[in-house]
């Protein structure tokens, strides 16, 4: 049986995407070979098309974090999971595929009734906004947060989770996203226009509780001038590597996977000698992953149960088919998008109800 997958040939911009059309891989023991109904498209996908993520493979590689399939094979030696069964996983690459095969612990079983695109939502982006809400910092009622990148993928999973667990919530956003970051229950700042650690200032006296600081480099210092005393940012973004979803600093064809993280190492350490006891702590869905693997599949699976219940409900900013990848890397190197891009195959139909 052939299939059909996408691949980054060269680092570099959308046009390293290339569809390539193959034999379909057999599952090897242990493993279960999955059809994919819908890959999540995210920013940490651009950053590896452009060779800076920190887990960038060498190319040519198949990019795609997060999936959601039907398992359609399996291997030898594989028990609990039956043909047919629909499961989510997140490889970190191999996602943007119709098939793939994975080793069968990997495997996050679905509750049945649910749309492929919003399931597959959960997995890159409410992981990583339900996890540094819950596990790097302790966020109770009342506490004030503010969330740069607050109209995006992650941005808007943690407006409904903050709003879930009665956050006062700020945003940076620019103009576009200002109405989405209001209806999600968040104070919108616009990043272009205002300087967000006055208006914080202005808006709450004496600064946040917490910020989600997904921008990187020295945007992080400024995300601390904005806490009250005792506050913590939680960094785990490199938005600013990138503008116009190419690499900012004009260097692209390359593979430099530490991109970034010395500036970590500086603010989390500058954190704990300067005065104030504000923090600056890191956070990484795929370290937290491979450290405590059974912590992501019991969020994934808390997370799945509150799109069950609609208590969360993910933004779709548009569905592509899987051929158009480099489309859909294109729209969101442009900005202005709200919520997530789904890449989507012929057998994703939307859920009644789902945009
Ligand atoms: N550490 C982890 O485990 C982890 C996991 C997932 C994601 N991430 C990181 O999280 C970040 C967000 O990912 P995503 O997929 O949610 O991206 P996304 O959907 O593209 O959202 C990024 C948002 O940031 C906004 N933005 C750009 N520059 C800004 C600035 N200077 N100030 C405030 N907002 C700004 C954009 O707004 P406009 O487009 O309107 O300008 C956009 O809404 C990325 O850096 C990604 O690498 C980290």
């Amino acid at each position: 049986m052939r299939y059909k997958r996408i691949v980054v040939t060269h680092y570099g911009g959308p046009d390293a995407l290339e569809v390539q059309e193959e034999e379909c891989p057999e599952p090897q023991r242990g493993d279960a070979r999955v059809r994919v109904l819908a890959a999540g498209v995210s920013l940490p996908d651009l950053l590896a098309r452009e060779g800076v993520h920190p887990e960038t493979p060498a190319v040519p590689f198949t990019p795609g974090w997060d999936l959601v399939g039907v398992v359609d094979r399996l291997g030898q030696d594989v028990s609990g999971l039956e043909p047919g069964q629909t499961v989510a996983a997140m490889p970190i690459s191999g996602a943007y595929a119709e098939f793939v095969c994975l080793p069968q612990d990997k495997l996050i079983p679905v509750p049945p009734g649910l749309d492929a695109a919003e399931a597959v939502s959960l997995v890159l982006n409410y992981i990583t906004a339900y996890q540094m809400m819950h596990r790097s910092t302790v966020a109770t009622a009342g506490q004030r947060v503010l969330i740069h990148g607050a109209s995006g993928g992650v941005g808007t999973a943690l407006l409904q989770l903050g709003r879930l667990a009665g956050l006062e919530m700020y945003g940076t956003c620019s103009a576009r996203g200002a109405a989405i970051v209001s209806e999600l229950g968040g104070v919108p700042i616009d990043y272009r226009d205002q300087d967000f650690v006055k208006e914080i200032r202005r808006l709450t006296g004496e600064g946040v509780d917490v910020v989600f600081e997904s921008i990187g480099g020295t945007h992080i210092w400024r995300s601390r001038k904005a806490l009250r005393r005792g506050g913590k940012v939680v960094a785990y973004g490199l938005t600013s590597s990138l503008e116009g979803g190419r690499l900012a600093s004009g260097r692209p064809g390359r593979r430099n996977r530490l991109h970034g993280i010395p500036i970590f190492v500086l603010f989390i350490a500058a954190g704990w000698v300067l005065p104030g006891r504000k923090r600056v702590v890191p956070y990484s869905i795929q370290t937290l992953m491979r450290l405590k693997p059974a912590l992501f599949r019991q969020d994934l699976t808390t997370l799945l149960d509150l799109l069950r219940q609609r208590k969360i409900k993910p933004i779709i900013a548009r569905r592509f088919p899987l051929v158009e990848a480099r489309q859909a890397h294109e729209l969101l190197g442009k900005g202005g998008v709200t919520g997530k891009i789904v890449l989507v195959t012929d057998g994703a139909t939307p859920a009644a109800g789902t945009t």
